[in-house]
């Protein structure tokens, strides 16, 4: 069987490390005037900048040769012809299919995927034409004009942060709010401000299974009840974005307003497929088609790019240096910009819930890292919150900078600073400080390594292609680290004794360690048994009872 780290190339890496650790990047540069050019590559509306990484035109070769001889040109062909490459749950990876704009079938299990993939984007486009024209409309006559997004991980990230970035496509007289936590917070401070009229549910589970959503969607539905309508009135204010068409009917979805999507569509993906509505309802179906576009102008760079020229692969051997040859533990992501403030906490899951694995995809225990932990902030916030620690700390943490080159109308003065700092702050990363010479405590060390991600301008079509871009990158990683990088069964676990512990929160169970049947006896004294949530909530969500007509039309006082 194979073994990574026995590789002789994997050894090189690791005697190329030794021989280059002590490199200065700003020495690269002086050795070889053309690093920039040499290390730098645009891809449709997209430039990356990784000269000034510690990593020298041997390393970087010796990188290339790992991908080379890993099993990455045959995954990357099985993935998007629709093989089962997530083995653990038996399933093909095709969230690529979803941006094939092409007319090329893509089978899985024996069946060509396209003409479903067609049909729900025609319902998408009708139904987001339909909402944004106020053709769709309340129980009272009234348009829509709030959009309740209910949904977690997968199911709230790609939206979420693609719906901010893209505000300044929006369509302004609608409102867009994402609940996801299960804090009960979350969804009161949302419903408060709403009128249920003119409010829609978009209920955005692939499996209708996962307890937070459930439980936000049973106290909208709850609220919409008690402040609106009845069950008639569900059918025009809840819609679902789900694999499970059933589930969403009984939860008194209309059949016609389930917009359905797959298993082989992995929850952190799937902002491609109907977990994507909010943004088609936010900038409009063609804005929607765009961005898939730009994802599918990524898709074809990366299949039919050499490797050496190839940019996910390029960002993930970046990566496997810093966490398999240096050490580095995270990888920071600092967007230059403040409609991609949602895109770090995408990225974390993106990449952490891929590739937090220390399996192989034999169910091997792996010898080497894996997954980094992902973490940022947008800048310039983030000179001011942890670039000291990144400037003169001890932990050595590879940057990922992104910004878009185009300024705003209007405010041209600030993304002209907004730029010079995000480029300040690489080159002050790379060259360090020292006023008094090495010991003074004011000195910055530098040779702390970057890139620096650069958008034509932030367009649904570059914010797709950036997207598809990270994809690719974690991908590539997972397929080196021959590891699979679509299952999440640490997310299961979590899922599963959430429900036990919530099941047994009555007895004393001897089920759990002393400290959580401790924890729990606290918790217990602000529960009693038949005020437990599970109780509460359940026969209450089911009563309907139509209000006084008054009522429908006030406003919406109390969730
Ligand atoms: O976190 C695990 C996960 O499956 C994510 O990948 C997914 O986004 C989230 O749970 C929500 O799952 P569902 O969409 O089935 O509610």
């Amino acid at each position: 069987m194979f073994q990574l780290t026995r590789s002789v190339t994997w050894q090189s890496l690791l005697k190329l490390r030794e021989e280059t650790a002590n490199d200065r990047i700003r020495d690269y540069f002086a050795a070889d005037p053309k690093r920039f050019d040499k290390m730098s590559l645009r891809v449709g509306g997209l430039f990356l900048d990784y000269s000034k990484h510690q990593i020298s035109d041997k390393v970087l070769d010796k990188l290339m040769e790992l991908a080379e001889h890993s099993a990455l040109v045959q995954r990357r062909a099985q993935m998007f012809s629709g093989d089962i490459i997530n083995v653990t749950e038996d399933r093909p990876v095709l969230h690529t299919a979803l941006r094939n704009l092409g007319d090329t079938p893509v089978i899985a299990d024996g069946k060509d995927v396209m003409p479903e993939i067609h049909a729900t984007r025609e319902q998408i486009k009708r139904f987001s034409e339909e909402v944004r024209s106020g053709a769709w409309k309340g129980y009272s006559g009234e348009r829509i004009r709030d959009i309740v997004n209910i949904g977690i991980g997968g199911s709230d990230l790609g939206p979420n942060m693609a719906s901010r970035a893209l505000l300044k496509y929006r369509q302004a007289d609608l409102n867009f709010h994402f609940v996801s936590n299960v804090d009960g917070a979350h969804i009161q401070k949302v419903l408060r401000s709403l009128d249920p009229a003119t409010t829609l549910f978009i209920v955005s589970t692939k499996t209708f299974s996962t307890q937070e959503t459930l439980l936000n969607a049973r106290t909208a539905r709850r609220w919409f009840i008690e402040n609106a309508g009845d069950d008639a009135d569900i059918g025009a204010h809840f819609i679902a974005a789900s694999t499970n068409r059933k589930a969403a009917m009984e939860f008194g979805i209309r059949e016609e307003n389930v917009f359905e999507f797959w298993a082989w569509v992995g929850g952190r993906y799937s902002m491609w497929s109907s977990i994507g509505l909010p943004i088609a309802l936010a900038i409009g179906y063609d804005g929607f088609i765009e961005m898939l576009e730009g994802a599918y102008e990524m898709d074809q760079h990366f299949l039919s790019a050499p490797l050496s020229n190839n940019m996910p692969v390029l960002m993930a051997l970046i990566g496997i240096w810093y966490i398999n040859f240096v050490g580095a533990e995270t990888q920071a992501i600092v967007p230059y910009d403040q409609a991609l403030h949602q895109l770090p906490a995408f990225l974390q899951q993106l990449d952490m819930e891929s590739n937090g694995k220390s399996v192989d995809i034999f169910g091997r225990p792996v010898d080497y890292k894996t997954g980094p932990i992902v973490w940022g902030q947008t800048g310039s916030n983030g000179q001011h919150a942890f670039f000291q620690l990144l400037h003169q700390g001890t932990r050595y943490v590879p940057i990922d900078f992104i910004a878009s080159l185009k300024p705003e109308p209007g405010v041209e003065d600030h993304h002209f600073a907004l730029l010079t700092n995000m480029l300040a702050q690489a080159n002050a990363f790379m060259e360090g400080s020292s006023q008094g010479g090495d010991l003074d405590p004011y000195s910055c060390p530098g040779n702390r390594p970057s890139s620096v991600l650069l958008l034509d301008e932030l367009t649904p079509r570059n914010l797709g292609a950036l997207i598809a871009l990270y994809e690719h990158k974690v991908f590539v990683q997972g397929v080196i680290w021959n590891i699979n990088s679509f299952d999440q069964w640490g997310v299961q676990l979590g899922k599963r004794i959430a429900g036990e512990i919530s099941e047994k929160i009555d007895e004393r169970s001897q089920d759990f360690d002393a400290s959580t049947q401790g924890l729990l006896g606290l918790v217990r004294e602000h529960f009693s048994a038949a005020e437990t949530p599970r109780n509460k909530h359940a026969d209450k969500a089911t009563k309907t009872s139509r209000k006084g007509a008054s009522s429908k039309h006030d406003a919406a006082t109390k969730p």
